[in-house]
């Protein structure tokens, strides 16, 4: 008691009163968390960190955990990463990391996740494995016979081409037509649609006449046609007929049918280069969700892709 008194830890309130131990809350060893954590809410639909992503957990979670359990340059995996909650966190948390996931509309999510927070440098020195870098690789991923990775090429033609700004066209069977689509700004307070589709066999004209009528239907303002075998000379034609779309803000045209080839992806390393809005996006990945009852991504394969 002498030597608490002597610290300036025991404190009277009034004289003749029983003295108090002063007790400083940030010493206190606290209480040791249990199995069961009650004071992470889940991420409700209205919360600022959410993707869109069926799954995602929030990143106060991955704190705790990432913060319990590692320090500072060590490594953390998630071999399910989904859209990448775990390695955003331990990117703030500056640990190093490694995330795996079988679906390529996670990685795009990362990619894109990483950038929105870091800038586009913190996607500079991210190390990629499993994706197509060159057309060998990307006509394994096309010829995958696995119903459950028979989506992926078109995702990954898609994403990589958008520069993971396209929502996937989750509807399994009838897709009418419509593999991915984006929103442009098209002037102020409005935008466009692009529709995507994506084929990995031949190719002939019809398809771009079948295009073409999807874009009337849907009232799209652009369409790409991303094909794996390069374009008929009929195939270019057709598209060139339909003529240029001429924006408004950027002041130069772009053609309303473009076709574009995997090989322009990957050794020209083409990209969509028009103004894309996020803000119709995000709202398009929340009616995508709505849409799809089921989780979106399906597991399992033998190799990450
Ligand atoms: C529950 S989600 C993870 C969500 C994550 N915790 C987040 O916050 O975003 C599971 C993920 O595992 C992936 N997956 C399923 N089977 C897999 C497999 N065999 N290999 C790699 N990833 C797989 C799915 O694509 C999905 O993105």
């Amino acid at each position: 008691m002498q030597k608490a008194y002597e610290a300036g830890l025991v404190i009277q309130t009034k004289p003749g009163t029983v003295p108090q131990l002063k007790r400083y809350l940030d010493e206190q060893e606290g209480v040791c968390l249990g199995d069961s954590w009650t004071d992470i809410p889940p991420l409700n639909s209205q919360a600022k960190e959410r993707l869109g992503y069926p799954t995602q957990k929030p990143e106060a979670l991955l704190e705790r955990i990432i913060q319990a359990s590692s320090n500072e340059g060590d490594v953390i995996l998630d071999a399910y990463c989904g859209c990448g909650t775990t390695v955003a966190v331990a990117q703030r948390l500056n640990r190093k990391w490694i995330g795996i996931d079988i679906t390529y509309q996670s990685i795009s999510l990362i990619l894109k996740r990483l950038e929105d927070s870091g800038g586009t440098g913190a996607v500079f020195n991210v190390k990629m494995t499993g994706i197509p870098r060159d057309m060998k690789s990307a006509e394994a991923l096309a010829n995958k016979s696995d119903d459950r990775t028979r989506k992926e090429f078109e995702k990954w033609a898609i994403l990589t081409f958008s520069n993971n700004r396209a929502v996937i066209n989750q509807k399994k069977g009838a897709d009418k037509g419509i593999d991915g689509t984006a929103f442009f700004i098209e002037s102020e307070g409005g935008h466009g649609r692009i529709l995507f589709q994506v084929k990995s066999g031949n190719v002939k004209s019809g398809d771009i006449r079948d295009l073409i009528g999807t874009m009337t239907r849907e009232k799209a303002a652009l369409g790409i046609f991303l094909t794996l075998k390069k374009p008929t000379k009929d195939m270019l034609q057709e598209a060139k007929t339909c003529g240029l779309y001429h924006h408004k803000i950027m002041g130069q045209p772009y053609p309303k049918v473009a076709i574009v080839t995997v090989q322009d992806i990957i050794e020209s390393g083409l990209r969509l280069n028009v103004p894309l809005s996020m803000e119709v996006l995000k709202s398009a990945q929340r009616t995508t969700q709505e849409d799809n009852q089921l989780p979106i991504f399906q597991p399992e394969m033998d190799e990450a892709v």
